[in-house]
């Protein structure tokens, strides 16, 4: 059978569109503005391409009807986004009339244009749960104006396999149904999460036997076998280990990285250091045995549960369930951002698979 077509705006590093990709879709394009993304994402999914693009600028929307036509796509099945959320983030100022705000409009317009069997839009909690969900109103309708039914889910990674704390809503609306979507149901119950330790404990350590943190190679050798049945999943396709180069801290930092246990954040340092850091998650090393906190897009304050140092790209990407053959371009910044920003490939792989049964 012929795989279904996808384009995905703002496409990022393409976390969602590798659960696409993983799912059995054809990816045929991903539209973002940013170059090291951009890149990140043209390396990572076959034969898709990838376009630069400023999506506030709606004309730009004719350069993707054109690549379609010019490809021989005429009718496309899904479109997938996840417009910038930092309007609506719990994390930034959350100004609701942010301009960004409004950069859905250009998947309405897209959707008006080119009419796919369905639509998946990402996004950020906030959006239903901020200002009486105002955000999540405006996309339900003005969807709803040119035919598609916009049916929300807040959906938690960590039920679908992902060793993540991240909660993040998902709006699918179908083309001609008469049927709502319904999204995958959950795969694990808590106790099943999977953990760090089993996510990430099989890479190199970056630390030496003296505690003296290390940045590590460009290209490393694993520490260990694979130690885990998602270790084993995440290495099915690599020998060896990229993006994983350590962020040296200076001694002092290192020192209050060493006196935060497991699981525990700034309120357990000494009174010396608590004046010096007082944001909420703050200075939390992860757990060993529960999934991680929420990975973010550069505010890098949390810790690998055993080793005095932040963790890397690639054990976040780990714990977003990217898999090792997925290498990140651009600076150590720009790749932490993709990373964070991304919708972890296994959920998107979830709502792929189940999206099937519609279109
Ligand atoms: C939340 S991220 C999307 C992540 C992606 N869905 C994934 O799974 O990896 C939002 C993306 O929107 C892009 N973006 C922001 N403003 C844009 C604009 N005006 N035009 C095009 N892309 C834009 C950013 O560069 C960023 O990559």
């Amino acid at each position: 059978m012929k795989k279904k077509t996808v384009v995905d705006l703002f496409c990022g590093a393409g976390g969602l569109s590798k659960g696409f990709l993983d799912a059995g879709y054809n990816v045929v394009l991903g539209v973002d503005y940013d170059e090291s993304a951009l890149k990140t994402f043209q390396n990572n999914h076959g034969t898709a391409t990838a376009m630069k693009l400023d999506l506030y600028n709606h004309d730009n929307i004719t350069c993707i009807v054109d690549f379609l036509k010019d490809n021989n796509i005429e009718n496309l099945d899904v479109l997938v986004g996840g417009p910038p959320c930092q309007g609506f983030s719990y994390a930034g100022k959350m100004d609701i009339n942010d301009k960004r705000n409004f950069l859905y409009l250009a998947m309405v317009k897209l959707t008006e244009k080119l009419k796919p069997k369905a639509v998946l839009l990402e996004n950020v909690l906030a959006m239903i749960e901020a200002n009486g969900g105002v955000g999540a109103k405006r996309v339900i309708d003005d969807f709803e104006k040119i035919g598609y039914k916009m049916v929300p889910k807040v959906l938690f990674a960590p039920e679908y396999g992902i060793p993540q704390i991240r909660k993040r809503v998902f709006f699918v609306g179908l083309k001609d149904s008469e049927n709502e979507f319904e999204f995958p149901n959950a795969l694990l119950d808590q106790e099943h999460f999977v953990t760090c330790e089993e996510a990430i404990s099989d890479l190199p350590s970056l630390q030496t036997e003296e505690g003296e943190i290390l940045r590590g190679e460009t290209v490393q050798e694993y520490m260990l076998p694979p130690q885990s049945e998602y270790q084993r999943k995440m290495r099915k396709d690599s020998s060896q280990v990229y993006n994983h180069i350590g962020s040296v801290p200076i001694e002092k930092t290192r020192k209050m990285i060493a006196l935060v246990p497991e699981g525990k954040n700034y309120l357990a340092l000494p009174d010396e250091y608590r004046g010096l850091y007082k944001y909420h998650e703050a200075l939390t090393r992860y757990h060993s045995k529960k999934p991680s906190l929420t990975i973010n897009t550069g505010h890098r304050s949390h810790f690998h549960y055993k080793w005095n140092r932040i963790p890397t790209v690639r054990e976040c990407a780990r714990l977003q369930s990217f898999p090792d053959d997925f290498l990140f371009y651009g600076n150590q910044s720009d790749q932490f951002k993709q990373v964070g920003n991304a919708v972890p490939p296994m959920l998107g792989q979830a709502i792929a698979e189940q999206l099937k049964k519609y279109i």
